[in-house]
């Protein structure tokens, strides 16, 4: 059972309009955005950072037999009533009729491209759907945002590239840096920028890449590797589990916060002209570094808990990502307000929470569904 924002009990079916245009409240001058994977970490950071701003605001969802709109509870009202700014769709990134109607039902003034099958391991057993969710997908959406505007209509996109896209390249990496994918999720989000690129070029739209360094929150999926180990760690520390199962300990990222970044990827699009732009903190931490961290804000000794599984191994790893976002501070003085400890800090303080109110339910006898409790 989904909660709403009102503390409402909703079965959900509501929630996602199957024929948007019949029940549309749109003030009069009020900006409209487009989100593909809305339901994701930071399509629910950037809905809520757009409505913020006054933003009419649509998102896609994939229909899923289970609920996906977790993340959106904070910000879901009850479509029926007066002046709300939140509206999903059904869609999916491939299935390129239904993004053209929800585009032409929508009419935004900025879509985000975020729906991607985002985590890079997966990628490797599911190579062929991630190429068409995530290269494909996006020329999709080209296609039918080419159509749009040729009518002289106005739009400005977003398009969610990655700093996995440089992979091998040494460090620092900014936008002069080379690519050197080294997954074929990275291989797709380098289709998908050049297919972008083609397209800003050759039908002047107004489209900006954002190359984002890893960035977290309490509401990162808890397959990645920040969230993995806060969920863990507060779970053994609270007698919940006893081991967590790791891969490669020495891998370095420059982790950022989810909810500094989606500001980025709005400041882009309000330029004058469209660009390239890298968003990092300029800092890199090894995994070890996060679980010195955290482990320490639970105070464990982690290396009594953590187990090395080679299934968590990939085949070509990406050492050291390390961003230079200079560009972006000089050009829209875009800087990160959360820093690596404060981040590690606000991630194991939520985990902590959870984990607690699990062990109370438990001690109360009661099966505790893992994972239906992201916030
Ligand atoms: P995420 O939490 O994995 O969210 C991905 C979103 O895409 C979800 O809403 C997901 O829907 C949706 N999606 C997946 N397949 C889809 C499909 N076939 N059709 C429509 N929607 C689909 O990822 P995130 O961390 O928010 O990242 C957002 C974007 O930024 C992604 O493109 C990611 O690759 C990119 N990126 C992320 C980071 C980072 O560190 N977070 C860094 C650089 C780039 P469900 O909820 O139904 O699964
Ligand atoms: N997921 C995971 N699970 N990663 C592990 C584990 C584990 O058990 N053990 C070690 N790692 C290492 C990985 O090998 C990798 O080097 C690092 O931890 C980070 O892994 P993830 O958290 O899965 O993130 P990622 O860097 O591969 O990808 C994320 O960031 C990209 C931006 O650089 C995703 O959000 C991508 O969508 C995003 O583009």
């Amino acid at each position: 059972m989904a909660v709403a924002a009102d503390g409402r009990a909703s079965d959900g079916s509501d929630k996602i309009r199957m024929n948007p245009s019949a029940t549309h409240t749109q003030e009069p001058g009020q900006r409209r955005a487009l989100i593909t994977g809305i339901t994701g970490q930071d399509g629910s950071f950037l809905a809520e950072f757009l409505i913020h701003r006054g933003y009419q605001v649509h998102g896609i969802v994939r229909r899923a037999s289970t609920f996906n709109t977790e993340r959106l509870d904070g910000i879901y009202a009850d479509p029926h009533n007066q002046g709300v700014r939140l509206s999903l769709h059904y869609g999916d990134i491939t299935d390129g009729a239904g993004l053209r109607r929800i585009l032409e039902q929508t009419a935004p003034d900025e879509i985000y491209n975020l729906a991607a099958q985002s985590h890079v391991r997966v990628s490797f057993d599911q190579a062929e759907y991630t190429a068409d969710a995530v290269a494909t997908g996006t020329l999709r959406l080209l296609e039918a945002v080419r159509d749009y505007i040729s009518s002289g209509r106005k739009l400005r996109m977003y398009q969610a590239g990655s700093s996995e896209m440089f992979g091998a390249a040494p460090p620092p990496q900014n936008e002069n840096t080379p690519f050197y994918p080294r997954s074929p999720y990275a291989v797709s989000k380098v289709a998908a920028h050049w297919y972008a690129v083609n397209y800003r070029e050759a039908y002047g739209l107004h489209l900006s890449n954002g190359l984002l360094f890893n960035h977290e929150s309490p509401r990162r999926g808890e397959t990645f590797v920040t969230r993995k180990i806060t969920r863990a760690l507060t779970r053994i520390k609270l007698g919940l589990q006893d081991n967590l199962y790791l891969g490669n300990l020495e891998a370095r990222r420059d982790w950022g916060f989810a909810g500094d970044y989606v500001e980025a990827m709005w400041l882009m699009l309000q330029q004058p002209e469209p660009d390239d732009y890298v968003i990092a903190t300029g800092e890199s931490h090894s995994v070890r570094e996060f679980l010195d961290v955290a482990a320490s804000h639970c105070g464990l000794d982690w290396r009594k808990h953590v187990k090395t599984d080679p299934r968590y191994f990939r085949p070509t790893e990406v050492d050291v990502l390390c961003g230079d976002a200079s560009k972006a501070r000089k050009r829209f003085g875009w800087a990160p307000k959360v820093g690596f400890s404060d981040l590690v800090k606000m991630m194991v303080e939520n985990d902590l929470e959870l984990a607690e109110q699990e062990r109370t339910l438990t001690r109360a006898g009661h099966v505790v569904q893992r994972g239906a409790s992201q916030r």
